[in-house]
């Protein structure tokens, strides 16, 4: 090949790889650079073996908090505590099963807990199950707003008496842009007349934002705080029940081209790392989050205050709790 032509190939690559990660680190979001002083803090995440929650515990362990890893698969969550405290030096990080699509899980979870640790400074409910294939929770609740909803809000209310007594503290609920789309279907919330998968997802995120705005309500006055996010489009096995995201083809020839507009797991965790230690928003409790770090309007039903009341029956019901 004539060298000149040789010359442009090799600027033409060059010029787009360094194209594509300007454009990632752009699209990819701000970085939270504020308050992260976090000794003597205590921290819960749940699904904190890999994605989002594992980045978000790397940067909790990183700037000296005590984190709970609250994960499903004791193999996966082992490996990822190991290369969290190898990476960080800080060996205050723990592993406990708290498998979401089980309440007696996610009650031996929470009892565990009060009995290990005297405070809780920040919960963040960040396990989510996306467009699976219809199934259910150990107690027969459809498995997507089994596991991100109600698995959540029983473990949230199963740890209030310590997250109030560890005050000023705040829980960060994982919820999604997707929540606009979504309904909540108060004839068949269960979904077992009929089962659509991105309908069950959607209407699992906008679960989670009718119960922040009512948990808020609840806690006004009592030094929690309670916060909903939308992390961003993030790279990620949340996809993995989606074939035609995660099938050879779109891995090899469509992937290289989205990968610059796609968060990475560390990119994701930004917001919300923002949410749970940005002092500028602790009046703000019952907030949506979007991935640009600023307080977002939800869908119109996500400010239905009957329906989240209504909502927060049923869980309540379906949890076998008894609160006032
Ligand atoms: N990625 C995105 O673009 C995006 C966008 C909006 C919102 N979100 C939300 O962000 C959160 C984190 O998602 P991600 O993207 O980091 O996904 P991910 O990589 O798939 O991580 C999900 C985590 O949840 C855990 N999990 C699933 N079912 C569980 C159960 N029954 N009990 C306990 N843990 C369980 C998974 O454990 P295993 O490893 O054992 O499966 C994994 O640790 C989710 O709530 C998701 O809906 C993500």
């Amino acid at each position: 090949m004539h060298w000149k032509k040789r010359l442009f190939y090799i600027a033409a690559g060059t010029t787009t790889v360094c194209v594509a990660f300007l454009t990632k680190s752009y699209m990819g979001g701000p970085k939270y650079e504020g308050e992260k002083k976090l000794d003597g803090k205590t921290v819960i995440v749940t699904g904190a073996n890999t994605g989002i929650g594992y980045y978000t515990v790397k940067e909790m362990a990183r700037c000296k908090a005590k984190v709970v890893m609250a994960c499903r698969d004791m193999k996966k969550c082992e490996e990822a505590r190991r290369n969290i405290v190898i990476h960080t030096r800080n060996k205050y990080i723990y592993c406990r099963r708290c498998d979401l699509a089980s309440q007696e899980s996610i009650r031996k979870f929470a009892e565990r807990f009060q009995r290990e640790f005297d405070q809780l400074h920040i919960l963040i409910n960040n396990a989510g199950i996306m467009r699976c294939p219809k199934s259910y929770t150990k107690e027969g609740i459809e498995m997507q707003l089994g596991v991100n909803h109600i698995g959540h809000f029983l473990l949230t209310n199963l740890l209030l008496d310590v997250l109030k007594k560890s005050a000023p503290s705040r829980i960060v609920n994982l919820s999604s842009a997707a929540h606009q789309a979504g309904e909540i279907n108060m004839k068949d919330l269960n979904s077992d007349i009929v089962y659509d998968p991105g309908r069950a997802y959607s209407q699992s995120k906008l679960a989670i934002v009718l119960f922040t705005k009512e948990l808020a309500d609840r806690l006004k006055g009592t030094g929690v705080s309670v916060y909903a996010v939308h992390p961003g489009v993030v790279d990620t096995e949340i996809i993995q029940h989606m074939p035609s995201l995660t099938n050879i083809f779109t891995k090899i020839f469509l992937k290289p081209f989205a990968w610059p507009f796609i968060k990475s797991p560390d990119q994701g965790a930004q917001t919300v790392l923002y949410t749970a230690l940005e002092p500028s928003i602790a009046d703000s409790s019952g907030s949506y989050i979007d991935s640009d770090f600023s307080i977002a309007e939800v869908a119109e039903s996500g400010k239905n205050k009957d329906l989240a009341k209504w909502l927060w029956k049923v869980s309540e019901s379906w949890t076998k709790l008894n609160i006032t």
